[in-house]
């Protein structure tokens, strides 16, 4: 299966897609990366690895809707059958999200349905909660709102701050997500509303 993944930022989940995806018996090939941001510095990694990039920036059009249509032009040039959010900045319209829908998934780092949005490790520590994790879940029109696919724990530990707290979590998101990818690409899990 082809699978473009979209990033904002430093694009270390898009890393460890990439990593898995060499696997030969790994359902699925990174065709393509997106991101928002001109300046993302996952784009380098992602051109080091051979895979082509496109940007867009959202402020060049009009709406949203017109940039997300020129996104959905790019990955339907890459021929993608499911999309990866990976650290994307951006809400994404109700058009888009149902004209992708079951074949878009995100990582988010809390334990869904707690702590949507941003901010979640200092939400999770200044609530005294124990866990802290992360979910992979199909993208739908609410935000951090679809089914999830897989979700990994982690300990919160007394003096935790929200960046080491951080720092653990992302060790599980490399592994969640490239584990979630593959049930997705091997027909193991499919959406349904
Ligand atoms: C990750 O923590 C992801 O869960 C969140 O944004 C961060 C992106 O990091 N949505 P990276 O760009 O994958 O390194």
């Amino acid at each position: 299966k082809r699978v473009a993944v979209l990033i904002s930022g430093r694009g270390s989940n898009m890393t460890a897609l990439i990593e898995a995806a060499k696997a030969p018996d790994y359902p699925a090939e990174i065709v393509g990366v997106f991101s928002n941001r001109a300046a993302a510095p996952g784009l380098q990694t992602a051109r080091a690895e051979g895979i082509e990039t496109a940007t867009l920036a959202q402020s060049s059009f009009e709406s949203r809707l017109d940039f997300e249509n020129a996104l959905t032009r790019i990955l339907e040039s890459w021929a993608v059958d499911y999309i990866c959010l990976a650290g994307f900045m951006r809400i994404l319209t109700p058009e888009f999200t149902t004209h992708w829908q079951g074949k878009a998934i995100n990582i988010h780092p809390s334990l869904l349905p707690a702590y949507k949005g941003l901010d979640t490790h200092a939400r999770a520590i200044s609530d005294g909660a124990l866990e802290a994790g992360c979910t992979v879940h199909f993208v739908t029109p609410g935000l951090d709102e679809g089914p999830a696919i897989l979700q990994a724990r982690v300990p919160i530990e007394a003096g935790d701050t929200a960046e080491t707290l951080a720092a653990r979590v992302l060790v599980e998101e490399h592994k969640l997500y490239p584990k979630a990818l593959a049930l997705l690409a091997s027909g193991a899990v499919t959406y349904r509303s």
